[in-house]
């Protein structure tokens, strides 16, 4: 294959492949490797392939744009509240990562923060006029502290440092950025970032739970090394292009309403790892991005959630409560123990089989040849909690994972599984849905087959939520 240089292409493809590649948390020249491997995969460069089926249910604006320059969530608004940590040069960057995806970002500063950035280079990157003071009369002629509060469509807190968390915690009102978030009513997404002790402190851990009661949504901090010398734990940032994933499935909600406020939803994710011996193990290519979407767009739409994951390298969604599990039968326990739930999607592939007897120590090579493996069924998740005589979640979905007849054994698998619908997705090697970015999707019910465009893993969340949120009778809504 020819080598090209990203410098080559000229400014508008440049700035095409900066929005995608930042629309999926890629490099531009990763973004630029996929669009080839796409392409000699037989996916058009730039545009959606043709869906194959019009979608019969879908509303407008559940159906994807052509993959355009405007990202889904262009022209919505983040109001970003930085804090007095050494991680606040990360979030200049947070904003640049923003604004490239077309978000409008408002900068507020508190004053510690001003000791580690200035209120220039916030304002330069933001394109606004960044805001430091509560008593700034030019600002508050007209109540500038509640506009900015009302303004936005999430309030992202980055660094929030311990003294802002428990000033938060406290309802304290003392500053402009303490001001703001006691003011808005809208989603607080809050990246903490200090010191390993300072977060394992019981007083910074009562804030946090209390500040996770109040319903802010919590992103990170990472484990790593600290910016202070042979410092390492809990309580880096989370990088910025993570914190730009946890926002976006709140931004995708704004106009949807709280569609699922007050329902409990159970989401599986990931594949199974079924041991062997303590090193090997049985597993498939899921990578739990579809299940994760799921989850984060659940919960971005008000709905408690339950998250149970098989081994994966996503982090772990934002505002939502996950659980890792190793097997099928983990899968199980853990699903069981997170009932009752209004609505449970599985998302995960389970392994069908385990190994009958798994070692207990390394199996060695020998020269009597390869060891004989037993296998035995794993027990299916997905048809025991659709069978549940008493306490079965209103709405059972389950996925199949089909690479030939895939509508035909949709249909079948609900009949044969009891649950409520199935998404049947393609996931033969050539459609690159597994680890893959895209998704098509056929709905199957007892009402009918509704096929859906290919569209991106979110999406898909997304229009799945608003169905589900349409069939639950008594929708509370917002
Ligand atoms: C060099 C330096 C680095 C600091 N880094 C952090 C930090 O990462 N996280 C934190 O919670 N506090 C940190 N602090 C302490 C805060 O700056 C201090 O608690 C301040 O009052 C926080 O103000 P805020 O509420 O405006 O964020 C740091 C202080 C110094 C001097």
């Amino acid at each position: 294959m020819a080598s090209i240089t990203i410098r080559q292409l000229d400014e508008k493809a440049k700035r095409r492949l900066r929005l995608r590649a930042a629309r999926h948390g890629r490099s531009m020249e990763d973004e630029a490797r996929t669009i080839l491997r796409n392409a000699s995969a037989g996916e058009d460069i730039g545009t959606d392939p043709p869906a194959r089926h019009v979608p019969t249910r879908m509303p407008d604006q559940q159906r994807p744009r052509p993959q355009d320059d405007r990202p889904a969530d262009a022209g919505k608004r983040v109001l970003l509240i930085i804090g007095g940590g050494i991680a606040a040069y990360k979030s200049l960057d947070l904003v640049r990562r923003l604004k490239e995806r077309g978000i409008t970002v408002r900068c507020i500063l508190t004053r510690a923060a001003q000791e580690f950035i200035t209120a220039l280079s916030a304002g330069a990157l933001s394109g606004e006029h960044a805001h430091t003071d509560l008593f700034d009369p030019a600002v508050e002629l007209d109540i500038g502290h509640i506009r900015l509060a009302r303004e936005t469509d999430l309030v992202v807190v980055a660094p929030a440092t311990a003294d802002l968390m428990a000033k938060m915690a406290g309802g304290s009102a003392d500053d402009l950025a303490s001001a703001v978030l006691l003011a808005t009513d809208h989603t607080v997404l809050i990246a903490p970032a200090m010191n390993p002790s300072m977060w394992a402190h019981p007083a910074t851990r009562r804030n946090l739970a209390t500040l996770v009661d109040d319903g802010v949504v919590v992103v990170g901090p990472n484990a790593g090394e600290m910016a202070e010398a042979e410092e390492a734990g809990i309580g880096r940032m989370a990088e910025p292009l993570e914190i730009v994933a946890a926002a976006l499935p709140f931004l995708a909600s704004v106009g949807h309403g709280n569609t699922l406020t007050g329902r409990r939803v159970i989401v599986t994710s990931g594949p199974t790892h079924e041991p062997i011996d303590p090193v090997r193990y049985i597993a498939n290519r899921s990578s739990g991005k579809q299940g994760h979407a799921i989850a984060a767009a659940a919960a971005a739409s008000g709905a408690e959630v339950i998250l149970i994951s098989g081994p994966v390298i996503l982090p772990d969604p934002a505002g939502v409560k996950t659980i890792k599990v190793e097997t099928a039968q983990d899968m199980l326990a853990a699903v069981t123990r997170a009932l009752p739930a209004d609505v449970a999607i599985f998302a995960a592939a389970v392994a069908d089989w385990r190994i009958d007897k798994p070692k207990a120590n390394k199996i060695k090579k020998t020269p009597r040849g390869s060891p004989k493996l037993g296998l035995v069924e794993n027990p299916d998740v997905l048809a025991m909690i659709a069978h549940m005589a008493s306490g079965r979640p209103r709405l059972v979905i389950g996925f199949a994972a089909e690479t030939e007849r895939i509508i035909e054994h949709a249909k079948a698998k609900l009949a044969r599984k009891g649950c409520d619908w199935i998404l049947a997705n393609d996931v033969s090697v050539s459609s690159g849905v597994m680890g893959g970015d895209r998704n098509t999707i056929h709905l199957v019910t007892a009402e009918g087959v509704e096929s859906w465009p290919p569209q991106s893993k979110e999406e898909v969340a997304r229009a799945l939520v608003e169905r589900i949120a349409d069939a639950l009778p008594g929708a509370t809504g917002e």
